[in-house]
């Protein structure tokens, strides 16, 4: 990216000014031939931590529409009262990652890319030495975020499981974090009857990636985060109708937030024991394809009935689960772009949660405002156990019922069934795979939620 964005305390003659007003229109003037844009904000002391970041992602798409080249806008801390609880570091940091996120657009494939004017944006505040540091964390965390979407939006025949384990070792190089990737032989030593039978169909076979950054404490438990890591969905051989799909290759999203929020946390040296698993295939149709009636047998020893083809990333994620044991984890969480039913459930702007711990529960919902990759929980009560029953084999992969209902949950009680003992958490991120016009980013990959997962770890 060739957009700087940096701190200072005056604004330069070179710059043009962005002023927020409380009510009016949007408008470019110049005074003292300087060009002055006026952004409405609404009351300043009114702002809360969500209107503050989409006010600032609306400074870079204005500055954009008028063609400005080099802006500067004040933004002291202290006169938004509403972020105060979060202190100065936070409001630094976010005001850094919203400029990076906003400005972002996936141009790879496009042999003449649509000009972009931002070069250079100056936030001009006077910040403790905190401040400071929080606004670097910011361009750490919104470049990763932004890397995450690179990946996310890459076309799946230029994202093969293999490529994604290459893009993990790109992603990590040169930070503390080790990758290592397994290849298909070393999955079926492992038996991960689960994960072969989702790869078996694609003629690019499935990886494990693992990614271990050990910089906490010895005696520290690890958190482990498992990250679906489909490269492209079809739906197997129940094939998905028309354009629904469309995206799947970003079924991989859940792995690529794994890997930029590991490479966030490597690149500020932050003091802790994060683990990353990827389960990673192509979920293709074929003569070797996995068939509706097949009985695996999983890593953990339990059987599972593949009842849909389609429900791939339970699969691979219940392997990567039970991998995860390894590690003694004090917590674990995956993140996968799961179910359809979660888009039903929230709209497009939560990322669902699903756990047993009301207080991990609280947790996640503070550390969702936090960040601004916000969570909703659904429950996961044993009510909802019999629904996945095996018919020949232990546990069904989706609801022999009438599926319709209650879609994420039984998503969620599936995985449940390999967590046992263990503290977990499941984010069905499906609602936030792709962008909605209010959020105020460029079409495609969220990036999200690569800035709750840094919280987390
Ligand atoms: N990857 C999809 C879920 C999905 C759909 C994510 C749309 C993002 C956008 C997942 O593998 C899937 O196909 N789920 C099925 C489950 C069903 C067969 C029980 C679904 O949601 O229809
Ligand atoms: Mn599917
Ligand atoms: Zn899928």
């Amino acid at each position: 990216m060739t957009m700087q964005i940096k701190l200072a305390t005056t604004i330069p003659k070179t710059h043009a000014r962005i002023n927020f007003i409380e009510k009016g229109v949007e408008t470019l003037s110049t005074i003292e031939n300087v060009p002055v844009l006026t952004i409405v904000a609404g009351k300043i002391q009114k702002i809360t931590p969500r209107q503050f970041r989409t006010l600032i992602r609306s400074i870079v798409q204005s500055a954009e529409k008028y063609k400005l080249e080099k802006i500067a806008f004040a933004c002291e801390p202290s006169t938004f009262p509403k972020l105060a609880k979060y202190g100065e570091a936070w409001t630094m940091s976010t005001i850094a990652e919203n400029l990076l996120l906003a400005s972002y657009e996936f141009t790879k494939y496009k042999s003449k890319p649509a000009k972009k004017h931002l070069t250079e944006i100056l936030v001009i505040a006077a910040v403790s030495k905190e401040g400071k540091a929080g606004f670097e964390r910011g361009i750490t965390v919104g470049t990763s975020a932004n890397d995450c979407r690179d990946i996310a939006n890459t076309p799946g025949g230029d994202m093969t499981p293999e490529l994604l384990g290459k893009r993990a070792k790109m992603a990590l190089k040169g930070t503390k974090a080790k990758v290592t990737v397994l290849d298909e032989k070393a999955i079926r030593k492992l038996k991960m009857g689960g994960l072969l039978a989702v790869g078996q169909g694609a003629k690019d076979a499935p990886r494990f990636i693992v990614i271990e950054y050990k910089e906490g404490k010895k005696s520290e438990a690890p958190v482990v985060f498992v990250g679906k890591g489909v490269t492209f969905d079809t739906g197997g051989l129940q094939v998905k109708p028309g354009m629904s799909m469309y995206e799947m290759h970003m079924d991989m999203s859940g792995g690529a937030a794994v890997i930029s929020a590991i490479a966030a946390i490597a690149k500020m040296g932050l003091k802790k024991n994060v683990i990353g698993l990827i389960p990673a295939a192509e979920n293709a149709i074929s003569d070797k394809a996995m068939r509706p009636g097949d009985v695996l047998t999983m890593m953990s020893g339990t059987t599972v009935d593949v009842l849909h083809t389609d429900a791939e990333g339970r699969l691979i994620l219940a392997d990567a689960l039970h991998y995860a044991r390894r590690y003694n984890p004090k917590l674990v969480v995956d993140i996968a772009t799961l179910t359809g039913a979660a888009y039903v459930a929230v709209g497009q702007h939560a990322h669902v949660i699903m756990t047993h711990s009301r207080k991990l529960e609280d947790t996640f919902r503070d550390l969702g405002e936090e960040s601004g990759d916000y969570t909703f929980p659904l429950p996961l009560w044993s009510e909802y156990k019999q629904y996945t029953k095996g018919v020949h084999g232990d546990i069904a992969n989706i609801a022999s019922g009438d599926s319709r209902f209650g879609g994420s949950i039984n998503g969620g009680m599936f995985l449940s069934h390999f967590t046992k003992k263990m503290k977990w958490v499941h984010i069905d991120m499906a609602p936030r795979m792709t962008s909605v016009p209010s959020d105020k980013l460029a079409k495609g990959a969220t990036g999200e939620p690569t800035r709750l997962l840094i919280k987390i770890a």
